[in-house]
């Protein structure tokens, strides 16, 4: 067996209605002023409210910064961590979907050390410490509340990202509640993109380790047994939790052995044109399945024999075969399956897609099947 290390995050509540114990949560970590990163979404649905009345019934006081917005800026995160040096916050606390909690680990570790976020783009270069930190998603998809990177698009645009185990927060708080205001586009988009981090984990070349396929298989089964019913019935506690235990158990699984190539053929989509994280996942999902097919069929053969059994028995190839035919069913029925072309992407731009994915090395080396520049060519070409 290969050597392997696996780190989470320390405290993991699962709750419904526990967003009401924010200031219990504030206050087993000594935090008597807070700093609360959000949404205007958020604010909308009234989660923030909440979650404020809380604080003040506590007497706990807190500051907010509520624009987060889609692939979040370096100026967000300064902006935010401006709040928190002028009113001497203690604590961090990011509600919202992947966008806000990224912002808040990256505001944690800021506020603290005084570092700029140029010098801890990369893996573990966070000297230091953080601001204490509680994550609190109202997707379930990104699984950021328990992972260990933060994705912040720098001043050029381009996407990049602070990985270091300091990122892991104090405290991930699910509460079912708070994922019931989704649109459902955005619950189905963000479901897929939780499906693709169990599914790139347990094929992960370099970085799987026995805990991370048992959680990979463990939430493909809560999310492959859920997504469609979550999505369609805005109401149905049952799937919305295991929805959001799902995509917590894929973010555990992620974060220790990698995602791969179906998030590096994704970023490049969100950088040139702006399609939200979960689309893009969802757009290069079937493409890539089959791609690697040949090569991963030990891996996806071992999901659709612990899945489904109808394929319990059978070869890897036919189990394989199996999950394909059943992912792109899901993607069907939750209407994306669509094409890049239906969302402004041009026949001329796959050359630029197909380098940008190529640049990708990081995951790309963690792919089951090895992706050459023609190949990221076809990809993107059978995408299109
Ligand atoms: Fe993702």
């Amino acid at each position: 067996m290969k050597n392997f290390t696996f780190c989470t995050t320390k405290t993991i509540v699962n709750e419904k209605g526990g967003v009401s114990r924010i200031a219990e949560f504030a206050s087993g970590l000594n935090c008597t002023r807070v700093l609360v990163v959000t949404d205007k979404g958020v604010v909308a649905a009234g989660h923030y409210d909440k979650l404020a009345q809380r604080l003040s019934a506590a007497n706990i006081k807190f500051f907010s910064y509520q624009d987060v917005g889609p692939d979040p800026s370096e100026q967000m995160v300064y902006s935010a961590t401006e709040i928190a040096t002028r009113n001497a916050i203690d604590c961090v606390v990011g509600i919202g979907g992947g966008s806000a909690l990224d912002v808040a680990k990256a505001a944690s570790v800021i506020a603290k050390t005084k570092i700029r976020l140029d010098e801890i783009f990369g893996i573990e270069k966070v000297a230091g410490t953080r601001l204490p930190l509680i994550l609190i998603p109202t997707t379930a998809g990104t699984g950021s509340e328990v992972t260990y990177s933060s994705v912040i698009t720098a001043a050029d645009g381009k996407k990049k990202v602070v990985i270091s185990n300091k990122l892991y927060a104090d405290v991930a708080l699910l509460d079912v509640e708070l994922t019931s205001t989704m649109p459902t586009f955005v619950a189905a988009t963000t479901g897929i993109d939780a499906i693709v981090h169990a599914i790139e984990a347990y094929t992960s070349v370099n970085k799987k380790n026995p805990i991370s396929d048992m959680l990979a298989i463990e939430a493909l089964r809560l999310l492959i047994g859920n997504i469609e019913q979550a999505v369609s019935e805005g109401d149905h506690w049952e799937s919305k939790s295991k929805m959001l235990l799902g995509a917590m158990l894929a973010g555990q699984a992620f974060s220790n052995a990698s995602v791969s190539s179906i998030h590096g053929f994704a970023y490049p989509m969100g950088e040139m044109f702006h399609l939200s994280h979960g689309l893009s996942n969802a757009l290069m999902l079937s493409p890539i399945l089959k791609f690697n097919a040949p090569a991963a069929a030990r891996e996806y053969g071992a999901i659709g024999k612990n899945l489904f059994k109808e394929v319990s028995g059978d070869s890897d190839e036919n189990a394989t075969a199996f999950l394909i035919r059943k992912i792109d069913r899901i993607l069907a029925s939750l209407n994306l399956d669509k094409k890049l072309r239906d969302f402004g992407v041009k026949d001329q731009n796959v050359e630029d897609l197909a380098k940008a994915a190529f640049s990708q090395e990081r995951l790309n080396l963690n792919n089951p099947r090895k992706i050459g520049l023609d190949d990221a060519r076809a990809i993107y070409q059978s995408a299109f």
